[in-house]
């Protein structure tokens, strides 16, 4: 039997507090682990129209306490938007909230003005509409508002939703692909409540953003997935806005991990864990023996290079997700030991080189500002970026638009969990992360897409710049514009 450790009340000046709730016990994990529905489509014109509606809401999450949420299409979370490469989808998206808020879709290659970022506001009682044909390998994708200043509190209160991609490679390599039935969308949260019930929506302080004492996966906390197959494929979506995880198993046992954010790997990589920062996704395969149990952890994560306080979240171990085998399993395929080659970005493939300095809340010196345009990527041009973290404190980066490779980490080769298509990594403390990636389909000189820390917080704070794809020579601008900076 898998022992449900709880680990509270370690995290924090906010938890000796009792305006906060205090968990009076570990969950039991005996709640049905909730699947997010696979959301209804309409095709119209050789368009696969899909429509999500962000409206408040509220939800038990344990017995007896009412949390006023937001969600999409529900009170919270969002259904999971599915859809193959070469095909062209829009999404409706209805906005009922109070306050204004935007979509993005986040790992999507798509044109700027579908991005959903801070430049495509969506208004109270407003629709907007994007459209794009989807063309990228098969991957776990995701959802989320970006409200310039107000990420971190629009996905906090429960606005987030997967899309996966499918390609003609889905459906093989012994994959389980029955969706919800073993191939499982996982979106992991932590969350910190009022006494009240509602969420805590402040990182009082913390540096790295609001750590929670309360794990939810797919909106619930403590629940148990029943498993009826040999092998299930966990799509595990780290959806916390400040908290890196180290997922494993209780019993240690090993897993395959077979994608990262942009797609499959080129071979199911063995291990025992694997470490998610705020935005980064793990596809894993496991196997259990019929009747058996074992609990999905998360280890003190292992943050890197430095000894880092336990405010930054380094000493939490939780439970989170029972999964119990049946007594009978229905057979599995068994795992491709390979998968489709994924070709390598080699340095001397580099048109362009670029460094970035990521430090407090600022890059390369610059908090965010909508008005500048800090980088022109060139069209059909591949880019080497030099990424430092120059802070004794956990930062990621995201890039919109692109998927990245990682070429070398303080000089190294990437581990092998990091060989695979990338939109977010983790920034270990004063380590140099050079990546590659290329620039394609789409030019637009007017709005920019985002590059950002994922640790929302630091994002909403400025650690974020604005790049465009332009038909013009690469540039920069370092220089902050009248009044910008800062
Ligand atoms: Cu998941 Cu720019 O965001
Ligand atoms: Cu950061």
């Amino acid at each position: 039997t898998a022992a449900a450790v709880f680990t509270a009340c370690t995290i924090g000046p906010g938890f000796s507090d009792s305006s906060v709730f205090q968990p009076k016990a570990p969950p039991a994990f005996d709640t049905p682990l909730p699947i997010p529905p696979l959301a209804d489509s309409r095709v119209d014109g050789g368009t696969r129209v899909f429509s999500l509606t962000a409206d408040e809401g509220q939800m038990e999450f344990t017995p007896g306490m009412t949390t006023p949420t937001w969600g999409f299409n529900g009170d919270y979370l969002g259904p999971t938007l599915r859809a193959r490469r070469g095909e062209k989808v829009a999404v409706e998206v209805t906005n009922k909230l109070p306050e204004t808020t935007t979509v993005h879709w986040h790992g999507m290659h798509l044109p700027v003005a579908m991005d959903g970022g801070p430049h495509q506001p969506i208004e109270p009682d407003a629709q907007w509409r994007a459209s794009w044909r989807v063309d990228q390998p098969a991957a776990t994708l995701w959802y989320h508002p970006h409200p310039h200043g107000d990420t971190e509190e629009h996905v906090l209160r429960g606005l987030s939703g997967m899309f996966i991609v499918d390609d003609e490679n889905t459906g093989t390599y012994g994959l389980p692909a029955q969706y919800g039935v073993d191939d499982i969308p996982l979106v992991v949260q932590d969350k910190k409540f009022t006494a009240g019930g509602e969420f805590q929506l402040d990182a009082q302080g913390n540096e790295v953003g609001l750590l929670g004492n309360v794990i939810l996966t797919n909106g619930a906390w403590g629940s148990v997935l029943d498993v009826t197959t040999e092998l299930v494929r966990l799509r595990i979506l780290n959806g916390s806005s400040a908290r890196t995880y180290d997922f494993a198993f209780d019993d240690g046992r090993e897993f395959s991990l077979v994608g990262t954010d942009g797609g499959l790997l080129e071979a199911p990589h063995s291990t025992d864990h694997v470490r998610l920062s705020p935005g980064e996704r793990a596809e894993i395969v496991v196997g259990l023996e019929p009747g058996s149990e074992t609990m999905l952890r998360s280890l003190p994560p292992d943050l890197g290079n430095v000894a880092l306080p336990s405010a930054y979240g380094g000493t939490d171990e939780f439970d989170v997700l029972l999964l119990r085998a049946a007594d009978a399993l229905q057979p599995s395929a068994s795992l491709a030991d390979r998968f489709a080659p994924v070709e390598r970005f080699a340095e001397r493939d580099a048109d362009y080189e670029r460094t970035f300095e990521v430090q407090n809340r600022e890059i390369n010196g610059l908090r965010m500002d909508m008005n500048r345009i800090d980088e022109v990527m060139q069209i059909d041009s591949t880019e080497l970026w030099t990424v430092t973290n120059r802070d004794l404190f956990p930062h990621n980066w995201h890039v919109h638009d692109v998927q990245f490779q990682v070429l070398d980490i303080d000089g190294t080769p990437p581990p092998a969990e990091l060989l695979g298509w990338k939109d977010t990594i983790y920034l270990e403390p004063r380590r140099q992360y050079r990546i590659m990636m290329r620039f394609e389909d789409y030019v637009d000189d007017d709005k920019p897409y985002m590059i950002h820390c994922h640790l929302l917080l630091h994002e909403d704070e400025g650690l974020m710049s604005q790049f465009v794809v332009s038909k013009s020579e690469p540039s920069r601008n370092t220089e902050p514009s009248d009044g910008g900076g800062g």
